[in-house]
């Protein structure tokens, strides 16, 4: 992570007010697709004083390399700051032109921007809008962004419910399920919800046998009887993957973006379209740790590594993660969850507005709009607590803040639910949905046992502070794989804290991070000397000794050991 810190940019408060969507409806019978264009102008905030608004143009005419969208306000709105397109006022009449990196607009493309503005008196929508001089149709909410629902009416987007946790069971994979059982005392946690990685696209159709994508959502509706169940999928398969670390390498190349497309995501999406599924609330984890090493490790920075840099000229992320936005949240019980690393990697100011630009960025660009979004997940496969109980980070010792010791090394965040609700009053602030909730990955953040600390350090310094009342154990909070002395964290929770939707295991506990050695596989795999105990260290973890357990498999292969560590010190415990 960047240790550069640069003076936070004061971020525009927004208050909470009642969000409106206010689609516009084309006069009736109108023939949509003659008309060379069509913008849905959606008021997603209002409060007494301002608004905040998402735009999506579609293009129904020939393809263009650059754009400009024109309207004028019958009130006094003025916007005051915009995103993924400029913007410039003069008096009521406004024009939106593209940014670099979205001119272009195919046949049939669309792009979605959006800003912030102020008013006084009613805030109307805008009769007439011109792309490029020419008058546009005005979405009627019944199309283009295929099939996600009809009539504008309820609460939520499109009829999904707000949170899909509450009031719902979560679905229990059978197979990590038989494996936990067969562990010594793993009957104890062996019936708890964990998420189904879909790891390759094999894993589609089963991986040697194994249940597949159907299998799995067969099985859920078997589960689900006749109330509401959550099933926890897990998207990752990036061309590129894991362009920071070696050890979950995957099988598609950093050029390999169509086969991403057409057979990964596609595929996944018909399965989980077909109608028999329709009563299931599918909760998708977008691709772990892919945005987060854009912000951090992709130029400019101590912890650049070559793949990143790769991943981000060649947009790869940016355009596979918009398209499984896109393609899965055009499904209405698909609920997509974008994967925002942890507090102890985006937790500075400095990595954290850029992280809210860049999530932004993909949920309004290559035919992804914030609509397609739920929420965002924090800690997926981390083992960052949720709660630090016994220090805060506003805590000072003898006149100096907590935030100069070394374990906290001026971080605004110290605890995964402080920074969950944090990033979300940034993110709602740059123009996503007021009703985003926050996913916290609780499988191996417990940090019970008998080295956990029962009260606050001892006040001789800042260090001795924080060193004493720290729940987390790591050497280092940049370590991350296979960590020794770790337990189950809490156990999966609806609706825990307001903006939160749920406490959820996705990594599934006894799976490993990664090999501690060099293993020769099928599956992709390097060996990240991160998970290998002897050695110390790198840029990103500050260049400490690892803190990983020794004799680990493979990635995503069933540890034994570090099943019966996690037991042993889960927090709350087992029985
Ligand atoms: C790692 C592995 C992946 C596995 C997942 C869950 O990311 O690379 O193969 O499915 O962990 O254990």
């Amino acid at each position: 992570m960047s240790r550069t810190r640069m003076s936070l940019v004061a971020a525009l408060a927004l208050v909470a007010g009642t969000s409106g969507t206010a689609l516009l409806t084309s006069p009736a019978g109108a023939a949509t697709a003659s008309v060379p264009c069509t913008v849905d102008y959606k008021v997603q905030n209002q409060w007494d004083t301002g608004f905040t608004t998402a735009v999506t143009v579609t293009n129904n005419g020939s393809a263009k390399s650059s754009w400009s969208l024109k309207w004028s306000y019958a009130g006094n709105q003025q916007i005051t700051n915009g995103w993924n397109a400029k913007i410039a006022q003069s008096g009521a009449a406004v024009t939106a032109t593209n940014e670099s990196y979205n001119g272009s607009l195919a046949n049939g493309g669309s792009v979605s921007f959006g800003f912030q503005g102020s008013y006084s008196g009613t805030n109307a929508i805008p009769a007439t809008f011109t792309l490029d001089g020419v008058t546009c149709n005005v979405d009627d909410g019944g199309g283009t962004g295929g099939g996600t629902g009809g009539g504008g009416g309820g609460g939520g987007t499109d009829g999904r419910a707000d949170n899909p946790y509450a009031g719902a069971k979560v679905y229990v994979n059978p197979e990590w399920s038989a494996k936990a059982a067969a562990e010594p005392g793993g009957s104890r946690i062996a019936n708890q919800p964990t998420a189904v990685w879909l790891d390759r696209i094999a894993a589609i159709n089963g991986v040697d046998g194994g249940m597949g994508l159907r299998a799995h959502l067969d099985e859920a509706l078997k589960q689900k009887g006749s109330g509401d169940l959550v099933v926890q999928l897990v998207i990752y398969d990036l061309p590129g993957r894991d362009c920071a670390a070696l050890a979950s390498n995957g099988e598609l190349g950093p050029n390999d973006l169509d086969k991403y497309k057409s057979q990964y995501i596609d595929p996944i999406a018909s399965i989980i379209s077909d109608p028999k599924y329709a009563g299931l609330r599918i909760a998708t984890v977008i691709e772990p740790d892919s945005l987060p090493n854009l912000v951090t490790n992709a130029g400019g920075t101590p912890t650049t590594t070559d793949a990143c840099v790769t991943m981000k000229s060649n947009g790869n992320y940016e355009k596979g993660v918009s398209y499984a936005l896109d393609k899965l949240g055009a499904i209405p019980n698909v609920y997509n969850y974008i994967d925002a690393g942890h507090h102890g990697w985006l937790g500075w100011d400095s990595n954290l507005g850029p992280a809210v630009q860049e999530f932004a960025k993909v949920a309004t660009t290559n035919g992804a709009n914030m609509n397609d979004v739920t929420g965002f997940i924090v800690n997926t496969a981390n083992y960052s607590p949720v709660k630090e109980p016994n220090f805060k980070v506003t805590d000072t010792v003898n006149g100096q803040t907590v935030r100069q010791s070394k374990w906290v090394d001026w971080n605004q965040y110290v605890d995964e639910q402080s920074f969950a609700l944090g990033l979300r009053d940034k993110l709602v602030a740059a123009g996503f949905n007021s009703s985003l909730g926050m996913l916290i990955d609780t499988s191996r953040d417990g940090w019970g046992g008998s080295a956990r600390p029962t009260g606050p350090g001892p006040t001789t310094s800042v260090d001795d502070y924080v060193n004493g009342s720290r729940i987390d154990r790591r050497i280092h909070a940049g370590n991350w794989c296979n960590q020794s002395g770790a337990g189950l964290g809490e156990r999966p929770t609806a609706a825990p804290a307001a903006g939160i939707d749920a406490y959820v295991w996705v990594k599934p506990p006894g799976e490993s991070d990664g090999s501690s050695s060099a293993v020769s596989n099928d599956e992709g795999k390097g060996f990240d000397r991160m998970c290998d105990p002897t050695y110390g260290g790198n840029t990103r973890n500050g260049n400490n000794p690892t803190g990983a357990l020794p004799n680990a498999p493979l990635a995503g292969h069933w540890f034994s050991a570090q099943f019966q560590q996690l037991m042993q010190n889960a927090y709350p415990p087992l029985p």
